[in-house]
């Protein structure tokens, strides 16, 4: 297996809009020796979101946006991700659309958890829509962000039963404890590590 030093390592950033536990997880994974990614940006479109915790816990710059404004946003967030030479961007529970020319300008450098088994349940609900259509799996996926949500080429997916008993919110934990496992498996995929 290759060790990549800090220096080495593939600059990432990580977008997030609320409780950032799929953000601790790649975190701490950045840290392993086999890691090739290092985390030196977090992105939130909400200055409340709870994962925000961890810029300061672990000395990670971040910087909230306003997504509203679209245009100038764009302008704003690619200049400070390309001088920052950000070459990675993880979509870790991050609640807002990227734009066209965004996901034009880092093709192929955006990575995004979804939380079902793609191309099932793309968008809100997935949880609730699983159990209401009675399925026996649901689960997560780590893919590719194209222009179309949710739809862009899979990388990683991992199956989580669904229990007699589940509720949304039980689901949901399960599935969640999965995508911490997931994310950064398929870096390393992608990396071919
Ligand atoms: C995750 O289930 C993710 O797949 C979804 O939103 C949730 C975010 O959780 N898009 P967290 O903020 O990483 O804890």
């Amino acid at each position: 297996m290759v060790l990549l030093t800090g220096s080495k390592k593939i600059k990432t950033a990580v977008f997030i809009s609320g409780t950032g536990s799929n953000l601790k997880s790649l975190i701490n994974f950045s840290k392993l020796k086999n890691s090739p990614i290092s985390i030196k940006l977090i992105i939130s479109n909400n200055d409340k979101a709870k994962g925000l915790i961890f810029a300061k816990r672990y000395k990670i710059k971040k910087k909230i946006f306003n997504f509203k404004r679209n245009i100038l946003v764009d302008r704003k967030l690619i200049l400070l991700l390309k001088r920052n030479n950000i070459c990675l961007i993880c979509l870790a529970g991050f609640m807002k659309i990227l734009s066209k020319n965004f996901i034009k300008k880092f093709k192929g450098k955006i990575l995004n958890i979804h939380p079902s088994l793609l191309p099932k349940y793309k968008g809100l609900n997935t949880h609730e829509r699983a159990l209401k259509n009675k399925d026996k799996y649901s689960g997560c996926t780590v893919h590719f962000v194209n222009s179309k949500l949710d739809s862009g080429k899979i990388i990683l997916q991992k199956k989580v039963i669904i229990k007699k008993n589940d509720t949304s919110k039980t689901l949901a934990k399960r599935i969640l404890m999965q995508e911490h496992k997931l994310y950064p498996k398929a870096i390393l995929k992608i990396f071919n590590l």
